[in-house]
């Protein structure tokens, strides 16, 4: 675990134009030098989660993947919007089909979250939600600083969608140096 670190991006929105996908865009310039950020696997196609359809076809190959893709990383950062105060239900949904894993990934993996969303908290409720479910699931949830990306429409360039606003960068950069050495104590 002393070399790099292989972080497994989730993004929550699967619009074209959102500012969560932006996000993303914007980490590699924030990390510190040992993370490397891997986007996941696609989730936005995945059946609506249903016993019955898992007991009669097993997982579907994309969950499957997404569940190879948690396994596989060091830490897993999710950047996703809030909808309703609570997690996107695509985000969800995923969350719940790899949660159905005899072999659950997120036990034990360590975990970060940042959110955007217009409304001015960015997010803020949808993250205690998050924290609930990765509770139950056992993960390793890294605590503070909190990145919350409100009122997202002034912190992103309006053509580009570039991120634009400084202490938006500044307390990623804190949060994802912050998140490293969480990982490092973690799998120590
Ligand atoms: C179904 C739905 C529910 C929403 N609920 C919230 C909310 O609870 N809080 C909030 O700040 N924004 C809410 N929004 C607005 C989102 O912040 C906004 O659409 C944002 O751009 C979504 O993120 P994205 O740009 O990454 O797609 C909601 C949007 C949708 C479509």
């Amino acid at each position: 675990m002393a070399g790099q670190l292989n972080v497994l991006v989730i993004c929550g929105s699967l619009r074209k134009g959102s500012y969560n996908a932006a996000l993303t865009r914007a980490l590699p310039a924030l990390a510190p030098p040992d993370m490397k950020l891997i986007t996941a696997p696609p989730f936005g196609a995945f059946p609506l989660y249903n016993a019955d359809v898992q007991e009669a076809s097993g997982f579907p190959g994309p969950v499957n993947d997404l569940a190879a893709a948690v396994r596989d990383a060091d830490g897993v950062l999710f950047v996703t919007p809030e909808y309703n105060w609570s997690m996107p239900g695509a985000l969800k949904n995923a969350i719940d089909w790899v949660s159905r894993m005899k072999d659950q990934p997120f036990k034990e993996k360590p975990v970060a979250i940042q959110s955007a969303s217009q409304g001015p908290l960015g997010g803020a409720r949808m993250q205690y939600h998050w924290r609930m479910s990765m509770t139950f699931l056992n993960a390793f949830i890294f605590g503070t600083p909190e990145v919350f990306v409100g009122s997202a429409a002034t912190k992103f360039d309006k053509d580009t969608l570039e991120l634009k606003d400084q202490p938006t960068k500044d307390v990623i950069k804190t949060q994802l140096a912050s998140f490293a050495k969480f990982i490092h104590r973690v799998n120590a």
